[in-house]
């Protein structure tokens, strides 16, 4: 048979790869094994050790591979301070763990301050997880205080956390954003803590907001829905960060399948997962082969535009989860494919300067501002991901699994 070039590369892409773990697997399949974890954990440790002492605010994004910093934490303070409490567990080196907890400190006056939804994201990697590891607890009374603040943003008559928007103004007020389903988790731990059940029944209803109006027939989501803030009447959806209203940001698709995923673990409520299985296979089905999500999944340029690695670093996080709640190898399979993705194509390793350890993050891509950056979040997504796969035991023990 006279092969041609162009034939010979295409039936070897085809081939079936040995990977780490004696797995046969099809091109673009290839799961991270735990060695290619374990050096890429080892060289966030690495980065972080060097990084690390000389931080003394919240980092937000990068510019030029430095961190750049927001003071009072933003909407990301609650990521730094748990990429080093997860540090701290993966090593056991007393260094993370005091800089965490000055971190920790450096976030409380946020506890008390309703000025968005992002209660969850600040405390429950941050404060939480200080109590779920050390039982401190000044962490668990401050982050019952801060599910109490968030509690403030809650609008009866759409049954939604309002996302934006300061209380008491028009301002965003009948906004509801996809991104909000990771800070009920906060409200689930109040729950948890006090024994105050109305915390987690605002947690539902506003999950069940979200799934009633975000969820498209294919599983995709906007990043946005709009409602009339006084009588509840649903607007129609909208985006801020995704490409458009019929769009699929992936970012906030990665939120949504974590946060259903975590809603079923704490409610027990089949419907949470349905969603997040219904919305995690819409993300796999347009996932591109090289496992890195495009910033959004129906951007006009497809899979040649943009990656947000920190998407995918949620999503692999969100798909271990699903794995264990619906007892399908295949979600922790397509994890792993991520995962593989991330560390092979996304790490820092090749730039000395680079402060951060995951590289070709979105933070806005309709603004303009953060593209080809990296991400708080980007990086607690991966070292939490890496530890769901390779210390189960103590990431369920720090996060509450
Ligand atoms: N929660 C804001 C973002 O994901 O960019």
């Amino acid at each position: 048979m006279n092969l041609s070039r162009r034939t010979l590369l295409a039936s070897a892409a085809a081939t079936p790869l040995l990977t780490g773990t004696g797995l046969a697997l099809g091109a673009g399949e290839a799961v991270a094994s735990p060695a290619k974890l374990r050096g890429a954990l080892d060289y966030g440790l690495a980065k972080l050790k060097a990084v690390a002492p000389g931080i003394t605010s919240f980092p937000e994004i990068t510019r030029f591979e430095k961190w750049t910093y927001v003071a009072d934490g933003g909407w990301v303070g609650g990521f730094w301070p748990g990429t080093l409490w997860l540090a701290h567990l993966d090593s056991g080196d007393a260094r993370f763990r005091a800089l965490a907890e000055a971190a920790n400190e450096r976030l409380a006056p946020r506890r008390l301050d309703p000025r968005d939804h992002d209660l969850g994201f600040l405390f429950s990697p941050s404060w939480v997880t200080a109590h779920r590891l050390t039982g401190g607890t000044r962490w668990r009374d401050g982050a019952i205080e801060a599910a109490a603040t968030l509690l403030q943003r809650w609008n009866p008559a759409g049954r939604f956390l309002r996302a934006w928007g300061r209380l008491g103004t028009p301002d965003n007020a009948g906004r509801v954003i996809i991104d909000t389903m990771m800070n009920l988790d906060l409200l689930a731990f109040a729950t948890e803590q006090t024994g105050d059940r109305r915390f987690l029944d605002i947690a539902i209803a506003h999950a069940r907001t979200t799934q009633a109006h975000f969820l498209r027939a294919d599983g995709s989501t906007p990043h946005v829905f709009d409602f009339d803030p006084d009588t509840g009447a649903a607007v129609g959806p909208n985006t801020v960060q995704g490409y458009s209203p019929t769009s699929c940001w992936s970012r906030g698709q990665s939120w949504g399948i974590y946060g259903f995923t975590t809603m079923y673990r704490r409610t027990g409520l089949r419907e949470f997962r349905d969603t997040a299985r219904k919305m995690a296979d819409y993300a796999l089905s347009v996932l591109t082969p090289d496992n890195v999500p495009v910033w959004d999944y129906r951007s006009p340029l497809g899979a040649h535009d943009v990656k947000d690695s920190s998407a995918g670093a949620i999503l692999a996080c969100g798909l271990l989860d699903l794995a264990k709640a619906t007892g399908s190898d295949r979600y922790r399979d397509r994890a792993l494919q991520i995962l593989d993705g991330l560390v092979g194509t996304c790490l820092t390793t090749a730039s000395a300067r680079a402060e951060a350890v995951l590289a070709r993050g979105t933070r806005n891509r309709p603004a303009e501002d953060g593209v080809e950056v990296s991400l708080p979040y980007g990086d607690y997504y991966l070292f939490e991901a890496i530890l769901r796969v390779l210390k189960p035991a103590q990431i369920a023990k720090a996060i509450g699994l």
